[in-house]
């Protein structure tokens, strides 16, 4: 049995926050953030919450599987911004809020690879024949976890939520060609809420210091990002012996246009090929890929039978990369 990308579905709450409204918050300007990160704007979340995200974006994903609810074997939510800090997991939240009873639903945490760790379990366990189909979600509402205040951090962030289906097939043709994930707990510092999990408890000093925030070396994890990605992305292309002119889009984590561009360039892609869209969410973390996708779907670059290399970097660190046959139907 092979494992078939089948749908896509996303959604970003309505609230835009620009660069322009940051001026007004911390000491940065629109120039700075745009030529630094490439980021015009984001969205944040004000009443949702981060399953309401990611409900918004599985029924998306459902409705274009064409499947039904119960047809759903498994759910799986990556996401670093959960409803709740331990329990329960959001993945059991969406699964209520979808009305799916009765099937294992279960969140990872890989920051902002989320998304190709998503992919590589649910391929896995198609490939076993333990499940048929399964929701996998990206959904983050980073604004919660945002310290307003520090100029290093929150003009980077956004809120958002992409989900996909993974369905059995027993054609090659249609598989999921290859994802490959790592991490290297070394560089746990560079980018970490150091509050209120079992090192620092919720207290006093963990509210007074900000620790329950994200923070970030942005320029440390920008040089290893960049290294690791290029190395990443031509391994997995070597390995299957796909030439870059093979794929259809190169479909990045977006955190960073520089980032990108930087990876797409070692690669020799045309232009045309490198999906940005950190210009229109900033970086949403596990959300950013299938964001990214579901764009290019829905604007129509995206078809059927499409080879997308996917790659992302993110807290732990953790990095990663795909390929994916885009096996979706047209939007009618
Ligand atoms: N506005 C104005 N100035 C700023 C701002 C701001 N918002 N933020 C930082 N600066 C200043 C710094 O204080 C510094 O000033 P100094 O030279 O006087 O000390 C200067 O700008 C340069 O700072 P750097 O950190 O060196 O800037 P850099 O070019 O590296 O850009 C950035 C910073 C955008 C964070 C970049 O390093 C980056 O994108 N890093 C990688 C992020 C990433 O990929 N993260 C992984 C995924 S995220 C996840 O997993 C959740």
């Amino acid at each position: 049995m092979f494992a078939s990308f089948k749908s896509i579905g996303a959604y970003v709450p309505k609230e835009k926050l620009t660069n322009f409204d940051l001026e007004k918050m911390v000491d940065t300007t629109d120039e700075w953030i745009k030529k630094r990160t490439g980021i015009e704007n984001r969205y944040i979340a004000k009443e949702e919450v981060t399953s309401d995200l990611a409900l918004k974006a599985s029924e998306i994903a459902i409705k274009r599987s064409g499947l039904a609810k119960d047809d759903i074997d498994a759910i799986i939510c990556a996401t670093i911004s959960p409803d709740y800090l331990c329990m329960p997991s959001t993945a059991c939240v969406i699964a209520d809020k979808l009305g799916i009873k009765n099937r294992p639903a279960f969140d990872i945490s890989a920051a902002c690879t989320g998304f190709i760790y998503l992919v590589t379990i649910a391929k896995s366990f198609i490939e076993s024949n333990l499940y048929k189909n399964i929701l996998i979600v990206g959904a983050e509402k980073l604004s919660s976890i945002v310290d307003w205040s520090d100029r290093n951090t929150c003009v980077l962030f956004g809120d958002g939520a992409g989900a996909a289906v993974i369905s059995a097939t027993e054609d090659k043709n249609e598989a999921i060609i290859d994802t490959h994930i790592s991490s290297d707990g070394e560089y746990q510092d560079f980018l970490i809420t150091p509050g209120s999990g079992s090192k620092n408890p919720c207290s006093q000093k963990v509210i007074d210091e900000n620790m329950a925030f994200m923070k970030m070396k942005g320029n440390e994890t920008f040089k290893v990002a960049v290294k690791t990605l290029t190395k990443d992305v031509k391994d997995i292309l070597k390995k299957n012996k796909i030439s870059a002119n093979e794929v259809d889009l190169f479909i990045p984590h977006q955190a960073n246009y520089r980032i990108i561009k930087a990876v797409g360039d070692s690669l020799k892609f045309d232009k045309d090929k490198i999906v940005i869209t950190v210009h229109k969410y900033g970086n949403t973390s596990s959300a950013s890929i299938p964001m990214a996708i579901n764009d290019m779907y829905e604007s129509g670059r995206l078809k059927k039978g499409d080879l997308m290399l996917l790659d992302a970097f993110g807290g732990g660190l953790t990095w990663g990369s795909a390929l994916v046959k885009f096996n979706g139907e047209e939007i009618k």
